[in-house]
């Protein structure tokens, strides 16, 4: 069932959940959405507490009861998901990588936040690995989420300058901010059911597409 007519988002969280609270917080108003469930595979993520005081439905499905079994872990995820019914799944600092079963059950209905600008630096260690190439921005990027990790269709993203006084812990909290802004404000465009994703990528790629930049958020961008 919506809630008030709106879609239902469930947000999948592994620790702190800053980009979970920024991501409940927009959803009000006139936001086609709204959250239906924070769960955490970690017990005492910080994140569940935070939804709690934000009155949003929580549940862990804690990973190391299944020892190593994905596919038991994912069923659990999923049943414990279908209770909620979400029309759309947030991962957002869920530290599992999910099997081409999970993310082929939720095709062109997950989308996930990862600190690069992919397609660089999939995987962990981000800015770290920024700072070592010597990149001079650094940033985040919102993406659906297919089978390859971190690998699904670009729906926006955020970029920042790195500065010579850098590590890889103020990066992060400055690319964090970004995240805090880009998530939201793909969130919404993706509820609107706007995907302007992997087809305004090509036109990119081939130089015929453009960028449309809002409020310091850069989106690939339809043409007109
Ligand atoms: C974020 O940087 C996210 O991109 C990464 O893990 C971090 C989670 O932060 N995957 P939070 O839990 O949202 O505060």
């Amino acid at each position: 069932m919506p809630i008030d007519g709106n879609k239902r988002v469930a947000i999948l969280i592994s620790g702190g959940g800053s980009n979970m609270v920024t991501l409940a917080n927009s959803m009000v108003g006139d936001h086609p959405a709204r959250p239906c469930l924070v769960l955490s595979n970690v017990p005492d993520a910080g994140g569940l507490a935070k939804a709690t005081a934000m009155g949003i439905p929580t549940a862990i499905v804690d990973h190391r009861n299944f020892k190593g079994d994905r596919e038991g872990f994912e069923k659990a995820l999923n049943s414990t998901l279908d209770e909620y019914s979400p029309d759309i799944i947030c991962l957002a600092g869920f530290m599992r990588i999910l099997t081409e079963d999970f993310t082929g059950y939720w095709a062109g209905r997950c989308l996930n936040i990862h600190p690069s600008l992919l397609p660089k630096y999939k995987g962990l260690h981000t800015h770290q690995r920024a700072l070592e190439a010597g990149d001079a921005e650094a940033g985040c990027s919102v993406h659906e989420v297919t089978a390859e990790l971190d690998g699904g269709p670009i729906l926006g993203q955020a970029r920042v300058p790195v500065l010579p006084e850098d590590d890889a812990g103020r990066l992060a909290a400055r690319v964090l901010v970004e995240e805090h802004k880009l998530y939201p404000a793909v969130l919404r465009r993706f509820a609107d059911g706007d995907k302007p994703a992997a087809f305004a990528l090509i036109r990119l790629e081939t130089g015929r597409g453009f960028r449309h930049i809002k409020a310091g958020v850069s989106f690939l961008a339809k043409s007109p």
